[in-house]
């Protein structure tokens, strides 16, 4: 099955994302691209980065992506936006094993980096081995997401969330 992917970036990561969605266009596990901006021509291009984190976690707690990889300067801002939404799991990463732990010990939909923090190359390579990884909903780390998704349940049934 191939992935819907979503590709966003504040200002400060636009070069990034607009560089692994043409890496990632070509790759044959992606079968659908949403570029959610921001691109140089928009006129919005100084958008907040939060605008960015919430609407892909908007768009994969509705069904319309399976996952989303984002940029800003940090990588933090976009995460900690995209984690406000309810079931999502966001995480920056910039090296190998937390690239692959944040699918296989957390479920993660969302990868996140800084464009001000890694190299080019790096996030490209990063990029392609996220994409790769698919959580085991029978591992040990399954019961352990299974608290968060709780938490969030009784949250939402007391109206706390
Ligand atoms: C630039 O606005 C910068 O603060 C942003 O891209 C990000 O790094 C925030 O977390």
């Amino acid at each position: 099955m191939t992935l819907r992917l979503i590709l966003g970036s504040d200002e400060a990561g636009v070069d990034y994302k607009d560089q692994i969605l043409a890496d990632l266009r070509q790759d044959p596990r992606v079968g659908e691209i949403i570029d959610i901006g921001v691109n140089r021509a928009d006129e919005d291009f100084n958008k907040p980065y939060p605008y960015i984190g919430i609407a892909a976690g908007e768009l994969i707690r509705d069904g319309r992506a399976d996952r989303a990889i984002l940029f800003c300067g940090t990588g933090l801002g976009v995460a900690i936006s995209a984690n406000k939404v309810e079931g999502i799991r966001a995480a920056t990463a910039h090296d190998s094993f937390s690239v692959e732990r944040s699918v296989l010990s957390n479920n993660c939909q969302i990868l996140t980096m800084g464009q001000r923090v890694i190299g080019l190359e790096l996030a490209r390579r990063l990029a392609k081995e996220w994409i790769g990884y698919t959580f085991d909903p029978s591992s040990a780390s399954a019961a352990k997401v299974q608290v968060l998704e709780d938490f969030e349940g009784a949250a939402a049934a007391t109206g706390g969330a």
